[in-house]
């Protein structure tokens, strides 16, 4: 075959050959086959010492030309093929951050942490300082100081459990009261939020394991109206102005005169519910005018100072703000119950 035709068939074969490649590895091996050591066009110009001397220049420069075509055709195709391949590895490794991850599963405040807080703010507000103190407590703070001596009637409702005969699981947060007297001089502005215990078995009301939170005031000239007043701003700012509150007189060993207070059922709004059961109120604490007897059993001189006291139960108010009828359901531990009381 003519040399002419020889190269026009080579030009022909590469054409086609670079419209079918797929990437740059392919466009390499045409490459070395056509233009390496023993590609074709390489072996033709080998060949032209066969050929006549007066037409070797004519040969040469027509095989010179396919060279330079094919070379430019090559480089084109592999600056094609090279941003494809660059395109599709973008691709490959794009991160779409707007894809939404699968979230670890967190817990949530409980309910009885989310109320204590709530209270802390509450009273941090009017100027109430937190102080908190020991779980196991020494049977003369949690009973004596309280007014509440061996033998007396009222400690067989703060039935408890006994490390030994003077160390005790404390039954309220009220010792915290002398604690409160006995490190400080008044003006006391406290409140000790915690964990109390009482030998009670488990039921949809009661629990072995509670919380309450005190509250102590004590200065000069302290008056039933300074109790009430700070009573009815703590519902106020807890549950919104149409809550009231409803002081209910009652007994206790260390205030005197002594209340139970209620606040409007927030599940009804004082209509009745099963929440209230059908009375319209809830009862959320016991207070009173801290009595003189406890005053100066913790050093406070009574005739110079009186002062007042709360004792809130934070699962009724938890009960009351999640609209809960049995206490256990907070202790369970049911991830499923605890994510929905926030
Ligand atoms: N300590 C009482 C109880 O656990 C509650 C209480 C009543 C606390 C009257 C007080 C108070 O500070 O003044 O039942």
């Amino acid at each position: 075959m003519a040399i002419t035709d020889t190269l026009r068939q080579l030009r022909e074969e590469v054409e086609s050959t670079l419209a079918g490649l797929q990437d740059t590895a392919g466009l390499e091996a045409l490459r070395v086959k056509v233009l390496g050591k023993k590609g074709t066009l390489t072996e033709l110009l080998k060949g032209m010492g066969k050929l006549a001397p007066e037409e070797r220049p004519k040969v040469g420069a027509e095989i010179n030309e396919v060279r330079q075509w094919l070379t430019g055709k090559m480089d084109e195709k592999q600056a094609e093929l090279r941003a494809a391949e660059r395109e599709a590895a973008m691709k490959a490794e794009a991160i779409d951050v707007t894809e939404p991850r699968k979230l670890p599963k967190v817990g949530s405040t409980h309910p009885i942490t989310l109320v204590m807080d709530e209270l802390i703010e509450c009273f941090s507000g009017m100027g109430f300082e937190v102080m908190e103190g020991p779980e196991v407590e020494l049977d003369h703070y949690n009973f004596e100081l309280m007014n509440l001596p061996k033998n007396h009637p009222a400690r067989d409702a703060q039935d408890t459990f006994y490390m030994d005969d003077n160390i005790v699981l404390r039954t309220h947060t009220s010792p915290m009261q002398a604690r409160a007297m006995l490190s400080r001089k008044p003006p006391i502005r406290i409140i000790c939020p915690g964990r109390v215990y009482r030998a009670d078995e488990l039921d949809a009301t009661h629990s072995p394991v509670f919380h309450q939170m005190e509250g102590l005031v004590v200065d000069e000239n302290m008056s039933m109206s300074d109790l009430r007043g700070t009573l009815e701003a703590f519902a106020k700012k807890l549950y919104g102005n149409d809550v009231s509150t409803r002081f209910r007189p009652s007994f206790f060993p260390f205030t005197e005169p002594s209340a139970e207070v209620d606040l409007t059922c927030t599940a009804c709004h004082g209509k009745g519910c099963r929440i209230c059961k059908d009375t319209g109120w809830v009862e959320v604490l016991g207070c009173g005018m801290v009595n003189p007897k406890v005053l100066e059993m913790c050093g406070i001189d009574s005739t110079k100072y009186s002062g007042f006291a709360f004792g809130i139960g934070l699962e009724r108010i938890a009960m009351k703000r999640f609209g809960i009828t049995d206490l256990r359901m907070l202790y369970e531990g049911d991830a499923r119950l605890l994510g929905q009381l926030r």
